[in-house]
């Protein structure tokens, strides 16, 4: 893994953006993996000042997102259809018909996870992959608990991770049990990952993604296993590695592209 220590909150969305934004330069056919949830918010900021520079043109970019709740309403403003539509569909000129939510409304949703599993590997696989994490070390939906190997599927929600999303809704009952997430398996099939953390909030989480033991019970930590995966980090969300002047010293000394690699 790459453990980049930025400056501040504004420079994890700025690296995220450069590093995504050089993945889908270099693609053929670029796919883009898209999360929802603040800490990517950032990123889709610094995107989309690349786009209206004429930087970046993602209007041919296919887009194919994480997670979405079961039983919510498409229009709900809260439904991951909605968020990826007005969070990074519009701001970042990106084609609707090319970007895809998994269908929490689907009157089979068992099948329409399995189904979205098979969609996103007939368009060739995801070249880059931006993800969060959860303050319990999740990835997408995938709780603690979830199998490294898993894919597509319908989760039941943490009662914690449903606590940290409440803030979204008007009451907490209101936020759903169930979701569709990809899994484990799906994420790390993506050639390269990017996930991004700022706050101390985060700190216990990307510390055990980082440093502890690759284990279910840290979805995260499945990417000690991906070849090309990018840690993105601001100095509050870095306090609890054991190792951050060592990642600080390597980033500084980077000779080249992938010479910061552990
Ligand atoms: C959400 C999403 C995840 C996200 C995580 C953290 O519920 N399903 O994809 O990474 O929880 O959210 P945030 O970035 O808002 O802290």
């Amino acid at each position: 893994m790459e453990i980049i220590i930025t400056a501040d909150a504004e420079e994890v969305g700025r690296t995220a953006a450069t590093v995504i934004a050089e993945a889908l330069r270099r693609a053929d056919q670029p796919v883009l993996g898209l999360a929802t949830g603040s800490s990517p918010v950032t990123a889709y900021r610094h995107l989309a000042h690349l786009v209206a520079a004429g930087e970046l043109d993602l209007g041919g970019v296919r887009g194919f997102a994480l997670d979405e709740y079961v039983g919510l309403a498409a229009e709900h403003p809260q439904s991951y259809v909605s968020v990826i539509r007005r969070d990074v569909v519009e701001p970042l000129r990106m084609d609707p018909s090319l970007v895809h939510v998994p269908d929490g409304r689907a009157a089979d949703v068992y099948a329409a996870a399995a189904a979205y599993d098979r969609s996103i590997a007939a368009a060739g696989g995801v070249d880059v992959q931006i993800l969060g994490i959860g303050a319990n070390g999740h990835i997408g939906f995938n709780e603690p608990s979830s199998s490294l190997a898993s894919r597509t599927r319908v989760k039941t929600l943490a009662e914690r991770t449903r606590a940290d999303n409440a803030r979204f809704f008007d009451r907490p009952e209101d936020v759903p049990m169930h979701c569709i997430t990809q899994g484990i398996g799906t994420i790390l099939d993506a050639r390269q990952l990017v996930l991004v953390a700022a706050g101390a909030g985060k700190a216990a989480a990307i510390a055990a993604a980082v440093e502890g033991p690759v284990s279910g019970m840290c979805p995260a930590s499945a990417l000690q296993l991906h070849p090309d995966a990018i840690v993105v980090v601001d100095p509050a969300a870095a306090s609890q590695l054991a190792l951050a002047d060592y990642y600080r010293y390597v980033y500084a000394h980077k000779a080249a592209v992938g010479a910061g690699k552990a």
